[in-house]
């Protein structure tokens, strides 16, 4: 199962202006698409995902829905939204991306994505892409290697870990989770205790094999385009530099809109004992159009005018 991270939170602010098109761009198992089809009576929700297991989720557990044709669900990227059909003409009154893997991607050992369980050194979310995690360990040059683990891992010294793969690969190529587990046990040392020195070296991995940080940071401007003239995109990251990404890019804006609060949105102690996943998750939104407050402090100067109450979300 996967718990949807910061679910309050999200339908509190999808639900603004009664949103009638919903696209939820990293669908997963539908824990936040659910939520807002019984949240939100009037809207459809948009569903895609680049993973086939997902999609094919969808066609079973939300058929009910697609028959009503509240919901549907395509296989697709949302990094290529630009090219998305069936969209609204509108555009999206709300867009949701939670970004990263679900639960059962990770429990899935044929997946690769854990080191826990021993699989194929996969990490693909999108099953129809060319290369995988064991193409880059087997195939990457050494100083491509360190700066993949220093960039996305952010590890310090990678540099030992990435000498014994490169030594090791001509011996053997890297095949299962647990050939690249081992090794990286073998060279940092793991006394079972904390955190698995794989960890960083595996989210490094997977970022690159489905080109995350890039993908996001270029899409950027054609999800805001997207959006209906008063819609919103939120974005939960589980990453600091995804996180500087968006923030970044809601702060720029192109002319679309604004970021709709300065202050990020974390879980709250419930929510992150009940569900370690949200631990380090953060949530910011963007909203299309013109922001009032700096509309109203211009009419403020010229003539006098007195702003109307604020809104209601802009101190979060
Ligand atoms: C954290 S899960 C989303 C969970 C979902 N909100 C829920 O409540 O079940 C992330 C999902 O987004 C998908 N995903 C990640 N990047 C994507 C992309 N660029 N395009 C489409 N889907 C993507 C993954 O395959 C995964 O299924």
């Amino acid at each position: 199962m996967h718990k949807p991270v910061l679910l309050e939170e999200v339908l509190k602010f999808a639900q603004k202006n009664r949103p009638r098109s919903v696209l939820d761009g990293t669908f997963g198992r539908g824990g936040h698409s659910r939520a807002m089809l019984e949240a939100m009576p009037q809207a459809k929700v948009y569903g895609i995902d680049q993973d086939l297991a997902a999609v094919e989720h969808a066609q079973k557990e939300f058929a009910a829905e697609i028959t009503e044709d509240r919901f549907s669900i395509q296989h697709f990227n949302f990094h290529n939204v630009a090219s998305l059909k069936g969209a609204p003409p509108e555009g999206f009154d709300v867009i949701l991306l939670d970004l990263g893997v679900s639960s059962p991607q990770l429990d899935e050992a044929a997946r690769g994505f854990s080191f826990y369980h021993d699989g194929p050194l996969d990490m693909r979310m999108d099953q129809t892409l060319k290369y995988s995690a064991a193409d880059v360990v087997n195939t990457w040059p050494e100083v491509e290697l360190n700066d993949l683990f220093i960039k996305l891992g952010e590890i310090r010294r990678p540099q030992r870990v990435v000498r014994a793969i490169v030594n090791d690969r001509k011996e053997k190529p890297f095949v299962t989770t647990r050939d690249l587990a081992s090794l990286i046990e073998r060279v940092e040392g793991w006394s079972r205790k904390g955190h698995h020195p794989a960890t960083r070296f595996f989210l490094a991995l997977r970022m690159a094999v489905n080109n995350e940080l890039s993908g996001l940071e270029s899409c950027l401007p054609d999800l805001m385009r997207a959006l209906s003239p008063s819609g919103r995109l939120i974005i939960i990251t589980f990453h600091s530099l995804e996180d500087r990404i968006v923030k970044y890019a809601f702060k720029e804006g192109w002319g679309l809109g604004y970021p709709l609060f300065k202050k990020v949105v974390v879980p709250t102690r419930e929510e992150e004992s009940a569900n370690p996943r949200s631990r380090s998750a953060k949530l910011r939104v963007f909203q299309r159009g013109v922001n009032n407050d700096v509309r109203d402090k211009y009419a403020d100067k010229k003539s006098g005018y007195k702003k109307p109450g604020a809104e209601e979300d802009s101190g979060d």
